[in-house]
Parts: structure tokens; C-alpha cells; sequence
């Protein structure tokens, strides 16, 4: 079964080899996933987290905002930028407001076009001359596509060797991110949990038709750890 997370924030730069993926103790990963936890039985704050060695989620002792958890370690280079200038260091620090969104977990030079064409809110940035104009365009949201095709899909492959997709569209691409654009791509069905439409009655549906290669299902309910749904 693939499970696909949305994300609120990515932070990059193309100079300086010390910005990485960093766990709960401050060690280097190839990548993790992050899924903050929502209010309910917890404060909000609590986060699940995995990585090639945790053997699927775990729950993080830490809070999002701890800092001392795997987001502040990660973070920490942008932290230093925002006391030192560190020269070389670019970021852009931004907030997915739509509904259904592609995920980059990293990306380089290019990989920043990707972000052309979700159209990122960027509520913070700082991206050095030095950069690509592309960047620059994305962070101050004056970047976007504007011929079709209107998706993008791209190969990412992390320090580690493992071998990431990234798919993103555009609004004018006119379909659904999974039943129109990822199941292409998969070799099996798909089981989705999106969203949804917060306090509308819009939820996505499965596809099971037969003009798209495999399915889409719609996950309803997913139970992440004991208790917690
Ligand atoms: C299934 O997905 C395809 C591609 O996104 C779309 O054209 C079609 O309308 C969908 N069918 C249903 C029943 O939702």
C-alpha cells in the first residue's frame, strides 16, 4: 500500500554541504517523513516520524516546535543563516494552500522548477543573486508555468542512493493529482488518504475506472500508531 503525505515547508540551498535531512538525535538521514499529529489526543504538536531505519512511524518524544527534535536539527542551517549570513545560503520557506499538492521531499538547482507549478505561498525567503532567476521568480510567486505541458514529473535521488518521484501540477492542468496524473505512473494501484474538504461535502472519491490504467482508492480512515488515528 502507498500512503502519500502532503508537506507545509521545504528548505533548501545549493552551496554549503552541511544542510541535510536530521533525525530526533541530530544524526544525519538520507530522508524522513514527518506527520504532525492533530489535536485531539495530544497537544497538536506531537509528530510521528519515519525513516529507512525506524521500520515505519514512531512516535517522536518531542514536539514539532521542541527545539531539540528532528525539525530544529534539520533547520538548524537556517537558523544560523537568519544570525550569520552564512554566504551561499538560499531558503524558501513556504505554505501549500491548496487542496492537493505534489511532494519534492529535496531537490537541487533544477529541481527548484518544480516548484513552478504549485505555485507556492512563500512566506519567507531569501535566495542570493548567485541562484537561479527561476528561484527567485518561485519565491516571489511571479513564477509559473505558462505552456503546457501542465504537470511535471521528475526523477530525485537522494545522497543515499534512494530513488525518489516528484510529481507537481498546475491549476490549468485541469485533473486530479492521483486518478489524472501519478496512477499513470504507478504499476498498481493506488490507495490515497487526502485531505478531503475540510467542512465541505466534496471528498474524493475512488476511481475505479477503466480510462485510467490502475485504481485509485480512497483512504477513509488510517490508523498511524496504537490508538491514535
Ligand atoms: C477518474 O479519473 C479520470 C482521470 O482523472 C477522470 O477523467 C474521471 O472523470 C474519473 N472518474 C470518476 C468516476 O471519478
Amino acid at each position: 500500500m502507498m500512503v502519500l503525505l502532503l508537506t507545509v515547508g521545504i528548505v533548501f540551498q545549493l552551496s554549503e554541504s552541511r544542510v541535510t535531512c536530521r533525525n530526533d538525535e541530530g544524526n544525519e538521514v538520507d530522508w524522513y517523513i514527518l506527520y504532525k499529529l492533530p489535536l485531539g489526543d495530544c497537544s497538536g504538536l506531537s509528530y510521528l516520524y519515519m525513516d529507512e531505519s525506524t521500520n515505519g512511524w514512531k512516535l517522536s518524544r518531542n514536539t514539532i516546535d521542541s527545539s531539540s527534535g528532528t525539525l530544529a536539527n534539520t533547520l538548524e542551517p537556517l537558523l544560523d543563516f537568519y544570525d550569520r549570513q552564512t554566504e551561499g545560503f538560499g531558503y524558501i520557506l513556504y505554505n501549500d494552500q491548496l487542496e492537493k499538492k505534489a511532494v519534492s521531499p529535496s531537490f537541487g538547482h533544477s529541481k527548484g522548477l518544480q516548484l513552478m507549478y504549485i505555485h507556492p505561498y512563500a512566506y519567507d525567503h531569501f535566495i542570493p543573486k548567485t541562484f537561479h532567476m527561476e528561484l527567485q521568480n518561485v519565491a516571489q510567486m511571479t513564477g509559473y508555468p505558462t505552456e503546457a505541458p501542465w504537470f511535471s514529473v521528475e526523477g530525485l535521488t537522494s545522497l543515499g542512493g534512494n530513488y525518489f518521484s516528484s510529481f507537481a501540477k498546475y491549476t490549468r492542468f485541469h485533473d486530479d493529482l492521483y486518478s489524472g496524473l501519478i496512477v499513470k505512473y504507478m504499476p498498481e494501484s493506488l490507495y490515497v488518504k487526502g485531505w478531503g474538504n475540510k467542512g465541505g461535502s466534496v471528498l474524493l472519491m475512488s476511481n475505479c475506472s477503466t480510462r485510467i490504467p490502475h485504481h485509485v482508492y480512497n483512504v477513509k480512515k488510517v490508523q498511524l500508531w496504537k490508538g491514535l488515528r
